[in-house]
């Protein structure tokens, strides 16, 4: 056990998908897995862990934002010595030419500070995907009927931001999309020698004002995860 995941030693595989709700957690695991078992029900942030096409996977709840994320991922890494870490989350797009349900391959994640900021100081640290993973997800997406959009994403503290002038720099400067949890899941995984990727879904859309209705965000949120898993075990 870790301090705020129930599950015993050799109980959470060397695999790890990470959504940050819960309940997509148990969709996903039993979903897309064999066997799932529930691993975790501290403080409500179900995990599970299963078979896919043979090979262990945990699915574990991140909680949303990167101090919850960050905590997960710690434990994740440090207690139960976890190897890849992919998250699958929804972001909201930041560019005209991206539309809701397609899939976003973050292949950095900037940010304006993270759990690690004060750790690194001075230093403006590059949070990077895994680029082993980056081009396996990118393979399985085009192997369907999917648009996936690679590049630079931005991990936002606030869902309600109340600074749309930052907004406009991050769409001026390419970034695609906005989430809450991959730059401190890329820069814990560097740390740790890791390997670490966001695939995400875009639920909505800053710039058009387009939001995607609850019943589809499940349907693209199921593409994000075989692509996930594809690409863990490319
Ligand atoms: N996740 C999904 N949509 C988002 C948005 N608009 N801002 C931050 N995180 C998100």
């Amino acid at each position: 056990m870790s301090t705020h995941i129930g599950a015993k030693e050799g109980d959470i595989a060397p695999t790890v998908l990470m959504p940050g709700d819960p309940l997509r957690a148990k969709w996903a695991a039993r979903t897309f897995l064999d066997d799932p078992v529930c691993i975790n029900e501290v403080r409500g942030m179900l995990g599970f862990t299963g078979t896919w096409r043979g090979h262990p996977v945990t699915i574990q709840g991140s909680g949303m934002g990167m101090p919850s994320l960050s905590i997960y991922a710690n434990e994740l890494i440090r207690d139960y010595d976890a190897q890849t870490l992919i998250r699958i989350g929804s972001c909201g797009a930041m560019q005209t030419d991206i539309a809701v349900r397609d899939v976003v391959l973050a292949m950095t994640a900037s940010s304006v500070g993270n759990p690690s900021r004060a750790m690194l100081r001075e230093i403006h640290y590059a949070p990077h995907a895994d680029f082993g993973l980056l081009r396996a997800a990118h393979e399985a997406a085009l192997r369907r009927d999917t648009t996936p959009h690679v590049g630079g994403i931005y991990s936002s503290d606030t869902f309600y931001d109340e600074r749309p002038d930052l907004h406009e720099q991050m769409v001026r400067h390419g970034i695609l999309a906005v989430e809450m949890e991959a730059a401190e899941l890329y820069t814990l995984a560097a740390r740790h020698r890791r390997r670490a990727l966001a695939v995400l879904t875009v639920s909505d859309h800053l710039v058009t004002g387009e939001d995607l209705p609850a019943i589809e965000r499940e349907q693209s949120f199921g593409e994000m995860v075989e692509i996930a898993l594809e690409a863990a075990f490319a």
